[in-house]
């Protein structure tokens, strides 16, 4: 899979992809990223990627120009299966999203800024916009890095058996059950019983148990789906 980030903060984003899983995975040819700077898709000497607002209002607006050029570079070079957009004012990020984007070849990643990006950017390019949580950031960049490790992990080879994403939550609409590891008995608060049984089956119950139990009670909209 390759990615093609357009930002105008690469500095700010690069480092998650420098560490851990998603580092992994580009090292192994599982996931290519390009980060693309728009200030170098801007205007004049200043390099101008953003103007006032038509109609007032505070705040700066992306120009369509510069990433007009910046995709179209792209497209020239390679087919596109999505160009998405991060921006609060969309669909909220969810886990069936990153299965279906981990099964693309090509995407490029928009990250707005300021008030975000003119309206036509958004009708003309962009096939699918994305928020990561009904919250503001600053500009899309950590959303953009937040939606990449949710895809990036699911590509095959890039986690192990033993941290398969199958058994995580929400890959079938429930939070993850509780976990436990060593000591068994921590000042008297003790592990499940059952999960020092070996009795696998019956384990597997206690856990699809809980995981439901956990959703009713911490996200009961999970099951209304
Ligand atoms: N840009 C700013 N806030 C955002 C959010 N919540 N999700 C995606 N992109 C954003």
């Amino acid at each position: 899979m390759r990615i093609d980030i357009i930002t105008v903060e690469p500095d700010l984003i690069k480092s998650p992809f420098e560490n851990s899983m998603m580092k992994r995975a580009i090292e192994k040819n599982l996931a290519e990223v390009h980060f693309h700077n728009l200030r170098e898709y801007g205007f004049g000497n200043y390099r101008q990627i953003d103007d006032y607002q038509f109609g007032g209002g505070a705040g700066m607006v992306l120009m369509i120009e510069p990433i007009a050029k910046c995709i179209e570079k792209l497209k020239a070079e390679r087919e596109y299966d999505e160009v998405i957009y991060m921006t609060p004012d969309a669909k909220t990020l969810n886990q069936a999203t990153a299965n279906t984007l981990s099964l693309k070849k090509n995407i490029i990643i928009l990250t707005g800024h300021y008030k975000g990006v003119d309206q036509r950017v958004r009708d003309l390019f962009v096939t699918r916009e994305i928020s990561i949580g009904d919250y503001v950031l600053t500009g899309g960049e950590l959303a953009a890095a937040v939606l990449c490790d949710a895809v990036i992990r699911l590509l095959p080879g890039v986690l192990g058996d033993e941290t398969s994403a199958l058994t995580d939550s929400f890959q079938d609409n429930l939070l993850a059950p509780p976990v436990y590891t060593r000591p068994a008995d921590y000042n008297g608060l003790k592990v499940p019983e059952i999960l020092l049984s070996g009795n696998f089956p019956k384990i597997e119950e206690w856990r699809a148990d809980q995981a439901y139990k956990r959703t009713e009670m911490i996200r009961p909209d999970l099951l209304e789906d």
